[in-house]
C-alpha cells in the first residue's frame, strides 16, 4: 500500500514523523508532495530518508492508495480540483480544520472514500488527540489504516462528524486553556518565591502527571480529586476558591465558546 501526504508543513511533518517511526509505511511507499520541495534549497530531513518529495501532487496521489491531505483550509480547495480526477476508490484522510466530507466528496467525486480527521498540536511531540469521522463508505480495514497512522502521534477517538465542532473546541482548542492554566499556576509559584525556571517545571509536570493519572489507572477525575483531598488540608482549602469562583463553568463556557465559534466558521464557508 503506498501512501501520499499532501503538505508538509507543523501536522504533515509531524504526522510522516510518527508513520516512519512507527513503520506503518514503508519509506520507499511514501510519497510527500509540497510546493517548497520546488525549491532546491529545502532539503528534506533526514528521518524521511528514502522517503520520495516531490513538488507535484498529481504524481503523488496517481501512485497512492491512500492520500494524507495537510494543506491549509484556504487553499484546499485549490488542491482538491488538480487532484479530483484521480480520485476514484482511493482512501483520502483530510485533517484541514472545518472541511466538511460532504465538500471534499464534492470536489473529489462520490467514489472517492473519505476520512475527516481533527487532530491537536500536541501530535507534534506524539502527545496528540485526533477524532476521525469516515464517511459511509469507509470498511473497517480503512479505518484501521488511519486508526494506526493517528496513533503514531498520540490517542485517536471514532466520532460522528455531526460532532466534529465538539472536538474541535475542546482537543483542538484545549491546548491553549492547559497553557493558561501551567502559566497561572507557575506565576503562584514566583509569587511564593520559587524561580520561574523551577515554577514552571513543577506547574507543567503537575498537569502532565494529573492527566496520566486519569488516562492510565480509568478512574475518575473526582474520585482522583477525593485522593488529594484530606479534611481540614490544604487542597480543600484551595479547591473552595475554585468553586467560589466558578472554575469548573467558566472551562464548561469556554469550551462551548469554542465550539459556538467553530460552528459559526463553518456556516459562513
Ligand atoms: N496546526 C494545528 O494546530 C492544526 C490542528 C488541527 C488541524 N490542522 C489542520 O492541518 C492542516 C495543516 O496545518 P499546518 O499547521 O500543518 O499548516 P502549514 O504548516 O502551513 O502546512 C501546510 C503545508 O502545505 C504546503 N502547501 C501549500 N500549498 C500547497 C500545495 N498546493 N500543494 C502542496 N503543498 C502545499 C505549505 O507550503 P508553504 O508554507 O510554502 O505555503 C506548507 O508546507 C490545516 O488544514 C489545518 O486546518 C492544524
Amino acid at each position: 500500500m503506498k501512501l501520499a501526504v499532501i503538505g508538509l508543513g507543523n501536522m504533515g511533518t509531524a504526522i510522516l514523523k510518527g508513520i516512519r517511526e512507527a513503520g506503518i509505511f514503508k519509506a520507499e511507499d511514501i510519497i510527500a508532495c509540497d510546493k517548497k520541495f520546488s525549491d532546491p534549497d529545502n532539503k528534506p530531513d533526514e528521518v524521511f530518508r528514502q522517503v520520495r518529495f516531490t513538488d507535484d501532487n498529481r504524481s503523488g496521489v496517481k501512485e497512492a492508495d491512500v492520500v494524507l491531505l495537510s494543506v491549509k483550509p484556504q487553499i484546499i480547495e485549490h488542491v482538491l480540483e488538480e487532484i479530483s480526477d484521480l480520485s476514484s476508490g482511493k482512501l483520502f484522510i483530510s485533517i484541514a480544520a472545518g472541511i466538511k466530507i460532504d465538500y471534499l466528496k464534492q470536489k473529489l467525486g462520490n467514489d472517492a472514500k473519505i476520512i475527516r480527521v481533527m487532530p491537536n498540536t500536541p501530535a507534534l511531540i506524539n502527545s496528540g488527540a485526533a477524532a476521525l469521522s469516515p464517511d459511509s463508505s469507509i470498511t473497517s480495514k480503512e479505518l484501521k489504516t488511519a486508526k494506526k497512522i493517528f496513533s503514531a502521534v498520540g490517542e485517536t477517538a471514532v466520532i460522528e462528524e455531526e460532532y466534529m465542532d465538539a472536538v474541535t473546541g475542546l482537543s483542538g482548542s484545549g491546548p491553549a486553556f492547559i497553557y493558561i492554566l501551567i502559566e497561572a499556576m507557575s506565576d503562584a509559584g514566583v509569587l511564593n518565591g520559587l524561580t520561574r525556571e523551577t515554577a514552571l517545571k513543577l506547574a507543567a509536570q503537575t498537569v502532565k502527571g494529573s492527566a496520566e493519572m486519569v488516562l492510565k489507572t480509568g478512574r475518575h477525575p473526582a474520585e482522583l480529586k477525593d485522593m488529594v483531598t484530606s479534611p481540614a488540608g490544604t487542597t480543600i482549602a484551595g479547591l473552595s476558591v475554585l468553586e467560589d469562583r466558578a472554575f469548573r463553568a467558566s472551562i464548561i463556557k469556554a469550551v462551548n465558546r469554542a465550539v459556538e465559534r467553530s460552528e459559526e466558521l463553518g456556516s459562513s464557508d
